[in-house]
């Protein structure tokens, strides 16, 4: 049997939006939202997550046609369709240009239709080399976020890692608190969650249906889902053995599965980076961490830990710390991948609930960790400014790092 596909419908009026949205719906295509044209459709896009977005050009092309392509930047998850009043050769010539799969024409006959976008969603899947199939084929990045104590920005990194991602890839992104059992992920986002990791591990049957997994996630900002700590005080422990599952079922239901963990290094921490596609190693350039920091890369290595995907961060960078690039690395005994700025509006963004890279985006610590995002995703970093901006302008030192 032919599964549901998701669709978006973006277009020009609300009332011809409701009218097609009536004739098009069906078992096998269900329109979760309508948007108008503009740059709300990329959010509703965004926090939808469709896998089509079927975009209606009615008499002017030109807002259809820039709509289209800011939904096709970046190879997003869904994939676009443009809905035409007639054939028009320029408008097809257009449409594709600007990224759309397909051109189909509104006057055809809804079963067509929908066959037409199955078809275009299908292709639009092998051009990626994936399959539709949400069991758990096609599995998605897990980014872990381990450091030998508290206090030195894992959870804060997570959560403005987790958006970032959902920003600049427009793909889909969970977030897991496995600080157990006390995380403050939920916190920090200001979220009333109903659901835990505890709870979906309460149930075996969870892991085994999508659905179910689903439902113990709830939406965050940007379109992000969190599964968070629970909430109140419980007496359930979570057994190691149920992270890798855990952590792959996720997988297989979102492209990036970003994890923030608690201090130190235990059998349960081990249990998420062996499931990690990625661990950044967060510490902060103060002495005594750094060496914990070198300490525990060494114990890791003694674990057969793979390194390779281990990369250390140093967060909290300033001119203040007195300690210099070159000093930290020694200590370390390992190359820093990434530095984040010392920010004092970290401490604001955490206490209104709001992630940094939406309350200061241009901050030279949001930049930062777009940065790091770009380069987990596979994307080249953000264009240099224009030279005689330099005149002006300090580049961040994350992005001297990126550079490199
Ligand atoms: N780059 C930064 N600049 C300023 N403050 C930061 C930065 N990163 C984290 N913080 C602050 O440090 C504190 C601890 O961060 P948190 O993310 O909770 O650490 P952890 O999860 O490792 O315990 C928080 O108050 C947070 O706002
Ligand atoms: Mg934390």
């Amino acid at each position: 049997m032919s599964k549901t596909l998701k669709a978006l419908l973006v277009g020009q009026s609300e009332d011809s939006l409701a009218l097609l949205k009536e004739s098009l719906a069906a078992d096998d295509l269900e329109i979760t939202a309508t948007a108008l044209l503009g740059p709300a459709a990329l959010t509703w896009a965004r926090s939808t997550e469709p896998e089509v977005v079927i975009v209606v050009a009615d008499e002017s092309f030109a807002r259809p046609v820039a709509v289209t392509q800011s939904l096709t930047v970046g190879d997003p998850a869904w994939t676009v369709v443009v809905l035409a009043e007639r054939f028009e050769r320029e408008l097809v010539r257009q449409a594709m240009l600007a990224g759309a799969r397909d051109v189909l024409v509104r006057t055809s006959p809804p079963d067509e239709l929908r066959a037409a976008l199955a078809t275009a969603r299908r292709a639009d899947l092998a051009r990626r080399g994936e399959t539709n199939d949400r069991t758990g084929s096609t599995a998605g990045k897990i980014i872990s976020l381990v450091g030998v104590k508290g206090g030195i920005g894992k959870t804060t990194t997570s959560v403005n890692l987790a958006v970032s991602l959902a920003q600049e890839t427009s793909r889909s992104v969970a977030l897991v608190d496995l600080d157990l059992p006390f995380g403050d992920l939920a916190m920090m986002l200001n979220l009333r969650p109903t659901g835990s990791v505890m709870a979906a591990l309460a149930d075996p049957a969870t892991l085994d249906d999508p659905d179910l997994l689903q439902r113990q996630l709830c939406q965050g900002p940007a379109g992000i889902h969190v599964l968070p700590a629970p909430l109140g005080v419980t007496s359930k422990n979570v057994d190691s053995a149920q992270v890798g599952p855990l952590l792959g079922r996720l997988a297989g239901l979102y492209d990036f599965v970003v994890v923030d963990t608690m201090g130190g290094f235990g059998e349960f921490t081990a249990a998420v980076l062996d499931s990690s596609t990625q661990t950044l190693m967060m510490t902060t350039p103060e002495g005594p961490t750094l060496r914990r920091t070198e300490l525990g890369i060494r114990q890791l290595s003694a674990w057969n830990y793979p390194t390779t995907r281990l990369k250390v961060v140093v967060n909290r960078t300033s001119l203040q710390t007195g300690i210099v690039s070159d000093e930290v690395a020694d200590i370390l005994s390992q190359p820093v991948a990434w530095w984040l700025m010392e920010e004092r509006g970290a401490l604001q963004a955490a206490a209104v609930g709001e992630p940094l890279v939406l309350m200061r985006p241009k901050s030279q610590l949001a930049i930062g960790y777009r940065s790091i995002a770009r380069q987990l995703a596979g994307l080249p970093p953000v264009q240099k400014r224009p030279f005689w901006t330099s005149l002006f302008m300090r580049r961040p030192v994350a992005e001297l790092a990126a550079a490199s």
